[in-house]
């Protein structure tokens, strides 16, 4: 048996702005993981197990466009390996369409489970590319954000098509992570970005640019350990990201209990529409906006403590 695991992760700036070339800053979470087990079998055939979804498939009968049998496809291709023999058990706390990376995570977790099985787990570079031709699969023109930072571990400072840069947390911080519940793929706000974009360039990229100034304070500001900063860094990028008509009536609520609570900033993270949002909250405040986005409706929160773990 064979056993890997990979974090969630959550965008803190620069979400959409990042499909048109500008900076995103992401960092993995802990608290939530895909994790997949290989285990070799007589059977020849592969048998694809993913529990949570109840799903239990052959690799032979799945369509190309599967993203759990593709990423076995493409491992077992980097080795020349024949897939066969063997189970591929799936799951994950990461709840899915949401902004913390599920389908990214399961991807990592794959590549490092059956790469390691093969005889060699690859390096994060090559889990990362192969993570993005599955992302691929979940929406047309994926910036590579979610495969980067879940493959590394770090906190990462992407820009499209550009050598991933890693960067320090001065002065860890926390943060709520709360869920509205609602699965939205980011498939379609993706596209209604893009089709926004077609009709307006001029506006989207004005709004895609002040994203993007946005991104690279907000590194400096964590870099430089001036975490009072980020409050007015995530309210303006939330403005930005609803002017582009990503955010929904259920991301409005949850910001505006968790900044009445006392967060320090929030916005929403990830793709919108649903998902989740993320407010800057400190050891004082933290149970109260956290009580506050309960009630709120949010399904879940998470505390996460942003920090440079190497
Ligand atoms: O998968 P999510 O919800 O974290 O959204 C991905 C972030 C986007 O910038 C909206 C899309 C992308 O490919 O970077």
């Amino acid at each position: 048996m064979t056993k890997a695991s990979a974090p969630g992760k959550i965008i803190l700036f620069g979400e959409h702005a990042v499909v048109y070339g500008r900076p995103a800053i992401a960092v993995p979470v802990s608290q939530v993981y895909a994790e997949a087990t290989i285990n070799p079998h007589t059977d020849a055939r592969v048998i694809i197990d993913a529990v949570d979804v109840a799903r239990r498939y052959d690799l032979g009968s799945a369509p190309s466009d599967d993203p759990l049998a593709t990423m076995i496809r493409l491992t077992c291709a980097r080795f020349d390996a024949t897939p066969s023999h063997f189970s591929v058990r799936i799951h994950s706390t990461i709840p899915i369409a949401s902004g913390l990376g599920s389908g990214a995570a399961v991807s990592v977790s794959i590549a490092r489970a059956l790469s390691r099985y093969l005889g060699a787990e690859l390096p994060p570079d090559e889990i990362s590319a192969l993570a993005y031709q599955v992302e691929k699969l979940h929406h047309g023109t994926p910036s590579g954000v979610d495969n980067s930072v879940i493959a590394f571990e770090r906190p990462v400072y992407f820009v499209r098509d550009r050598k991933i840069e890693s960067f320090r947390i001065a002065q860890p911080f926390l943060l709520a992570i709360a869920d509205t519940g609602i699965a939205a793929p980011t498939r379609i706000a993706v596209g209604d970005v893009r089709r926004g974009w077609e009709k307006d360039r001029a506006r989207f990229e004005s709004l895609f640019d002040k994203m993007g100034v946005i991104a690279d304070k907000a590194r400096k500001a964590i870099e430089t350990g001036q975490v009072e900063r980020l409050r007015h860094l995530m309210n303006a990028n939330h403005i930005l990201l609803r002017e582009i008509g990503v955010s929904s009536p259920d991301i409005e609520r949850l910001i505006l209990a968790a900044t009445t609570a006392g967060a320090h900033g929030a916005k929403l993270s990830g793709a919108g529409r649903g998902g989740n949002i993320i407010a800057l909250v400190n050891e004082v405040t933290q149970d109260k906006v956290e009580r506050a986005l309960l009630k709120a409706g949010a399904k879940r929160v998470i505390i996460s403590r942003v920090e440079t773990k190497f």
